[in-house]
């Protein structure tokens, strides 16, 4: 049986470090686990969830696939499942940034041991990215997928330092580095979104909505900037 990833989880796989112990914390439906096993990128897997409902469902898959000996289903809290040291990669995909951010700061003492974190923030990204380089992690490596017209960015962190400025943090040390052929796209995106809520809120009255507005325009602003710049290199 081939297990079908979709193009956010296949980010997440590519960025794992090959060949060695990994931890899918949140894994819900199971899928990561299955295809880094299954197409022998890891050689074990721990797989995590803290709701009964999806862990319940992701052991049915482990069993019926007879994968036990491969990935092992822990049911738990973020990184309280770890032990120290038992991974090499521990990816955590498809929550909120505020959320990775806790997950790992919750358990920092294991989040250190490990040697790379394969993250994919739903939303707050660049708090996440923030939060990575505040507390000793460096951005090593990103990528942008694109699923059923939505646009979701992966950030692969190890320990060390690293300067990050509002650009590179909205929009990925990386990703504007290598000028990854997503982002000019998802850029605009982005621009036509903020433009969107610009023209819903800019004749509305409020206590905060001038407040508001000088926010959306100075993202907006920031985003024309960094795409003049792409457009000219
Ligand atoms: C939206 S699903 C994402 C599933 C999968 N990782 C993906 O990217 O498709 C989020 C899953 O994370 C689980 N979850 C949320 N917070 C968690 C935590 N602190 N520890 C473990 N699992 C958590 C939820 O129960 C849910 O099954």
């Amino acid at each position: 049986m081939q297990i079908h990833l979709d193009n956010r989880l296949l980010s997440v796989a590519k960025l794992v470090l090959p060949g060695k112990a990994v931890a899918d914390i949140g894994t819900d439906h199971n899928c990561l686990p299955v295809y880094l096993v299954m197409n022998g990128i890891s050689p074990k897997v721990i797989a995590s969830d803290k709701a009964r409902g999806p862990f319940n469902n992701a052991c049915q898959l482990v069993e019926l696939l007879s994968l036990d000996k491969q990935i092992d289903m822990r049911f738990g809290d973020g990184l309280q499942i770890l032990r120290p040291g038992e991974v090499t990669t521990i990816c955590i995909s498809g929550m909120g940034g505020h959320l990775i951010s806790n997950i790992i700061a919750d358990s920092l003492d294991v989040a250190v041991t490990t040697k790379r974190l394969v993250l994919q923030p739903q939303n707050n990204i660049s708090s996440l990215r923030r939060y990575l380089v505040d507390n000793g992690w460096r951005i090593v490596a990103e990528d942008i997928a694109v699923d059923r017209g939505f646009y979701y960015q992966i950030i692969a962190a190890e320990r060390g330092a690293m300067q990050l400025s509002d650009e590179q943090a909205e929009f990925g040390p990386c990703l504007l580095a290598n000028k990854h052929p997503l982002l000019f796209e998802y850029m605009q995106l982005k621009l036509a979104d903020l433009c969107a809520l610009i023209d819903q809120i800019s004749d509305k009255q409020g206590p905060n909505v001038q407040e508001r507005l000088q926010v959306l325009l100075l993202k907006a602003n920031q985003i024309e900037y960094i795409l003049g710049k792409l457009r000219k290199e």
